[in-house]
């Protein structure tokens, strides 16, 4: 099976099985507003060649970043929050969020803007990515990979947000101290696209159920 977006949210079923040797990791990839989503194709093919399926969603900002890094064929389609709701007219309908939750064996932020910390901090569940994390599964694994400016980093918001997100059991990589994108040098960045890729198979060897 090659990398694609799993996420026709018609026809789609419970994750079926565990992964193993006939069924593929299902990593779920959650794009959020940081400039670091540009990097989001490494992170997809570095799973991809590691033998995952990589399923992805954007939230509206992220999708401005990925429509800026397009450089020919996508490794993977990206879902958004207008689709969600385009998904659904009546009852019976599948819900896009639950749909994307069901198939996943991991969800991963990367990256995870300070906006969507604060949001999964206290739980706000505000369009599909949010969504998503919100009715997650807690026996399988969270990855946030922050990135943001050092001074949003170092805003005594984050400290709070990190220790909630770790009292809900998601593991934090990064982020690392390098120049950033708006100039600033500084703690902040993004981990590496393969740091990244690295940290999901591990925690999907250690972590998911199976
Ligand atoms: C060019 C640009 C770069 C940005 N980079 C970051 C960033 O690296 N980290 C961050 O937390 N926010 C960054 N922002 C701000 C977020 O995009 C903004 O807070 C947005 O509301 C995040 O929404 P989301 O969390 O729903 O994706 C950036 C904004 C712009 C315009």
């Amino acid at each position: 099976m090659t990398s694609q977006a799993r996420g026709d949210a018609a026809g789609s079923g419970d994750r079926g099985g565990q992964p193993g040797a006939s069924r593929r990791p299902q990593v779920l990839l959650a794009l959020t507003g940081s400039v670091a989503t540009i990097k989001w194709q490494e992170i997809v093919r570095g799973l991809t060649e590691a033998g995952c399926d990589v399923t992805v969603m954007a939230t509206r900002a992220a999708a401005h970043f990925v429509a800026a890094a397009a450089d020919g064929p996508a490794p993977a389609r990206v879902h958004t929050d207008d689709e969600e709701w385009r998904a659904w007219e009546r009852k019976g309908d599948p819900v896009l969020h639950i749909e994307l939750r069901r198939r996943a064996d991991i969800l991963v932020f990367a990256p995870l803007s300070a906006n969507t910390l604060a949001k999964l901090a206290h739980g706000l569940c505000d369009n599909l990515v949010t969504a998503v994390a919100r009715a997650w599964d807690p026996a399988r694994p969270v990855l946030a990979c922050p990135a943001m400016n050092t001074m949003m980093w170092e805003h005594p918001h984050t400290a709070r947000h990190l220790a909630e997100l770790a009292a809900l059991g998601y593991r934090v990589l990064g982020p690392v101290s390098k120049p950033l994108a708006c100039g600033d040098v500084g703690n902040g960045a993004m981990s590496e696209p393969a740091d990244v890729v690295a940290e999901t198979l591990r925690l999907l060897g250690s972590g998911a159920p199976g």
